[in-house]
């Protein structure tokens, strides 16, 4: 089973583009793993819990759950938006995460893994945490990013965390595929060095009073990361109660793929999130595999609310289209690594490698078939291949390859250049045969049937492949072409999807071009002159 996760969402504002693109490449992946025939689960949803949305449900003066609820449904709308098809829904006010968080503390409080104590110290208000020495600057101040800080004295509970750091620095030592990328696995032995501390896994009701009660003490509610972190296990059916509707817990786990952003793998992902796993009792082989993405900054500054920069993807679907910014997404960011966000690269990439390149293949592809062939497909003998045509048919194959073997590294953008680089072969091929030259000479006919045999073909397979970053696009052109994908698969993606005698359907273009207003307005005003110098047929 392909169990692929995301991050749960804060709900203690709107979603903005960093969230979806995280949505999008869980997305992606998990309709790669869908296509090559994996039982996939996809898990998304949000963490309700916490001081952030105490606080804004305060300012608002609505209760925190009203609020919560309200910012989750800007999620949920998002996502549909944008296609995301997930599979289960990780909201942590579900009472059958609440049990299942509860059933866990129980189990930690009873081997002997959680304890009492007073604590006296610094408390960033921003990040929920208390603070240490190791989080001073060097004048010996906290740094910006922990907003207030203030001097506290409290009782909680503490999680024994320091029992499990020798284990997780062995476990992370040996076993390199729990961190994806390597560099970030390196980040995450080095920060196990500095985990000297246990964790505070309570929050007193007093102070906070929106979160999971304690089962075993009523004066505190369990730490908003404590309950988060278990909604990967919760909504996959561990604990669950009988005859419940959520999975079977031994088909999903292990998780294959825990998708979050490189600002929760330390301390939350890699160290307190195994290690209570750890202490629970979970198994080595019993650990989920963490893919850590990079982020997206605006024009190399991080998106903040103080800066104003924060990028609504609902601006950007209604201007450019949702596919069009998944496209983008997960073509122009290098899994793991930060990436700028620009929407004139957006539309750049969008115009160049699917209006242009794809959009233009299919076009005069299928025109072609059209207007010289009456819309039939000829399939040629592989023997009829003239050297132009067969290193066209390798390319393709070379393609797929590359484009399979990225997209299981979870390299997206190398897996699209690799289809975009064959579309531009296929470009270069028509120039090269001209069949509208062809089509003139009635002794090229079989040369002409070849040539849009391999155009069309690779169509197919382009456009079949795609159906995981661009499910409508995909569906549209298949459509076109005549293709069902049901009965296709990665795996033994072959020439000769399209038989002898196969017809297809006159193109309607599946990538318009993205126009700037003034360029709109350039256009209508040229279609007016145009018109206007047209007899008028009425
Ligand atoms: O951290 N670019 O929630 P969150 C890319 N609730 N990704 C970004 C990003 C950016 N600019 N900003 C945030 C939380 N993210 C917790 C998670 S998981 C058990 C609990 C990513 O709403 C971020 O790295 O602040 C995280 O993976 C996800 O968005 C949610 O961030
Ligand atoms: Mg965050």
């Amino acid at each position: 089973m392909f169990y692929i996760t995301t991050a749960i969402d804060y709900t203690n504002g709107a979603p903005h583009i960093g969230h979806a693109y995280e949505k999008v490449l869980a997305d992606v992946l998990a309709r790669w793993h869908r296509m090559c025939g994996e039982p996939t689960y996809l898990l998304t949803g949000v963490d309700q819990h916490g001081q952030k949305v105490q606080q804004k449900a305060e300012a608002a003066d609505i209760p925190p759950l009203q609020y919560a609820q309200e910012v989750t449904h800007k999620f949920t709308a998002l996502w549909e938006r944008l296609g995301i098809s997930y599979d289960g829904w990780a909201a942590t006010t579900d009472p059958r995460h609440e049990a299942c968080v509860q059933k866990i503390l129980t189990m930690l409080r009873d081997k002997g893994c959680l304890y009492k104590k007073v604590y006296k110290g610094f408390y960033s208000v921003r990040q929920e945490q208390f603070l240490t020495d190791k989080e001073r600057l060097e004048d010996g101040t906290f740094g910006e990013e922990w907003g207030q800080v203030i001097e506290l004295e409290e009782e909680n509970w503490y999680f024994n965390l320091t029992a499990h750091t020798a284990w997780l620095k062995e476990y992370v030592t040996t076993h390199p595929e729990v961190v994806t990328p390597e560099f970030r696995r390196q980040d995450l032995l080095m920060a196990i060095e500095r985990a000297t501390h246990d964790l505070c896994i309570t929050r007193p009701k007093k102070r906070l009073a929106w979160g999971i009660p304690l089962p075993f003490d009523p004066d505190f509610v369990t730490y908003v990361w404590f309950d988060a972190l278990i909604n990967y296990i919760s909504f996959a059916g561990y604990l669950a109660e009988e005859g419940s509707d959520l999975p079977d817990f031994t088909k999903l786990w292990p998780a294959a793929c825990e998708v979050i952003g490189k600002d929760i793998l330390i301390p939350a992902h890699g160290i307190y999130w195994l290690c209570t796993l750890h202490a629970m009792g979970f198994a080595d082989e019993q650990m989920p595999r963490l893919l850590v993405h990079g982020w997206l900054n605006i024009k190399g500054k991080k998106m903040s609310k103080s800066l104003g920069n924060i990028v609504d993807p609902n601006d950007l679907c209604d201007f450019f289209g949702p596919e069009a910014l998944r496209y983008y997404l997960v073509r122009d960011t290098k899994t793991g690594y930060d990436s700028d966000y620009d929407p004139e690269r957006l539309k750049m990439i969008y115009n160049t490698e699917l209006a242009n390149d794809l959009g233009n293949l299919a076009n005069r592809s299928l025109n072609m078939c059209l207007r010289y062939c009456g819309g039939v497909v000829h399939r040629p003998a592989a023997e009829q291949d003239d050297e132009l045509s067969a290193a066209l048919r390798n390319s393709l194959a070379e393609a797929e390859k590359t484009f399979a073997e990225q997209m299981h590294a979870y390299n997206t953008a190398d897996a699209l250049a690799a289809l975009n680089a064959h579309v531009g072969m296929c470009n270069g091929y028509i120039e090269q045969k001209q069949p509208w030259v062809l089509a003139k000479d009635p002794e090229k006919q079989a040369e002409l049937q070849l040539v849009l045999y391999h155009l069309l073909e690779s169509c197919v397979h382009v456009g079949y492949l795609l159906g995981c970053v661009l499910p409508e696009a995909s569906a549209r052109l298949l459509e076109q072409l005549q293709v069902d994908p049901a009965g296709l698969r990665p795996q033994t993606l072959a020439w000769g999807i399209l038989t002898e005698g196969h017809t297809v359907q006159a193109p309607s273009p599946v990538f318009p071009r993205i126009l700037s207003p003034e360029e709109k307005e350039k256009m209508a005003a040229k279609a007016a002159a145009k018109a206007a110098r047209k007899p008028s047929a009425s």
